[in-house]
């Protein structure tokens, strides 16, 4: 009798849990691996553990309070260290994303992402995904198994973010530490600490505080449901390196990116965009040869804008306030579709 009731009281339980769920919106979690899935042999190792190594359905199961907010569904995209990002990933992201946000049913997507390079996974979607809905790239600066991992608390907010309608067409968001950031202009600024990312002079976003999303402005750059890339038959992306400024540099580099086949190269320059004279001629030959370069900073905030004359007289184009790897994933987009300067210019105004 007892052994009855108990199993009409589980059944009865379960269709609840299930009745809730369908009453709730469905989020999407994409997971890529890095350091919130990362483990170590003690709670106390913070640095030289192993990334993404949980699956998705542990990270998930570690935080049940996302289940009040949300019918979540993990994926398992790829488990990896986000030092070891490439375009395959970065295109299946931007497909499956495409995928899942043209479904009714889905209100948002959140990707759990290693932070080293997470700003450029979310640079790549803000660029190619088609949709007003809310994506979320997170990540955690300390491991699954430390004292204070940030990834739990980052997860939960990133699953209501995810389902916020003040959430939605403000681009791909990123969220780490409370701090709701603009997935084009956050770039990671500190090795270890978990308030790594931010986006220098032009602020956040929003925070997240008292279990509330306080969005204070709006990212002024075209950004996913209108921006002109479509990757949805793109199988692999052009070639495009970055060359780092530096005192005594020559044209070595620039010569050896031709030489691999290099479509575009960005150069990352000292102060407004400047690059070395020898390195110049270098860059100059490459225009010649039908290479797209454009200029970058090294600085890491401000605008690089028309500097010397010549440089305009030579082909490069100005990369404009964005870092060097975003300009390398604009320049990459870029060329799939053209490689007249002149468009390719528009594109670092309007992007
Ligand atoms: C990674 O980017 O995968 C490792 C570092 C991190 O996630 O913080």
């Amino acid at each position: 009798m007892n052994f009855k009731k108990t199993i009409i009281a589980g059944m009865i339980s379960l269709a609840a849990g299930l009745a809730m769920a369908a009453d709730l919106p469905q989020v999407a979690i994409l997971a890529t691996g890095g350091t919130i899935a990362g483990t170590a042999s003690s709670n106390t190792q913070m640095t030289g553990y192993k990334a993404g190594e949980l699956a998705i359905q542990t990270l998930i199961d570690a935080v049940p309070a996302v289940k009040e907010f949300a019918d979540v569904k993990g994926e398992q995209i790829v488990k990896i260290s986000s030092n070891n990002l490439t375009d395959e990933v970065l295109l299946k992201l931007a497909k499956r994303c495409n995928e899942l946000l043209a479904d009714p049913k889905v209100s948002g997507v959140v990707i759990t992402h290693g932070t080293d390079t997470l700003e450029e996974t979310a640079f790549f979607l803000n660029l190619t995904v088609k949709s007003k809905k809310p994506v979320v790239v997170i990540g955690a600066m300390r491991p699954a198994t430390a004292i204070s991992a940030d990834g739990p608390v980052n997860l939960l907010n990133a699953v209501k973010l995810a389902v916020d309608p003040k959430a939605q067409n403000r681009g791909v968001l990123v969220a780490l530490n409370d701090q709701i950031s603009a997935g084009r202009d956050v770039t990671k600024t500190n090795t270890t600490n978990v308030a790594t990312f931010n986006s220098h002079d032009l602020g956040f976003l929003g925070y997240i505080a008292g279990g509330k999303n306080y969005f204070l402005r709006n990212p002024a750059m075209r950004h996913t449901w209108q921006s002109e890339f479509d990757v949805s038959k793109i199988e692999s992306l052009p070639r495009v390196d970055i060359l780092y400024s530096h005192a005594n540099d020559d044209r070595v580099l620039a010569d050896a990116s031709v030489a691999a086949g290099a479509k575009g190269i960005v150069h990352a320059g000292s102060g407004n965009g400047s690059v070395h004279q020898a390195t110049e001629a270098g860059l100059a030959d490459a225009v010649k040869k039908g290479v797209t370069v454009v200029l970058s900073s090294r600085t890491g905030s401000g605008i690089v804008c028309p500097n010397f004359g010549r440089y305009f007289q030579e082909g490069f184009i100005e990369g404009r306030s964005l870092n060097p790897q975003k300009a390398r994933l604009l320049l990459q987009l870029a060329l799939t579709k053209t490689n007249d300067p002149k468009e390719i210019a528009r594109m670092f105004e309007e992007y």
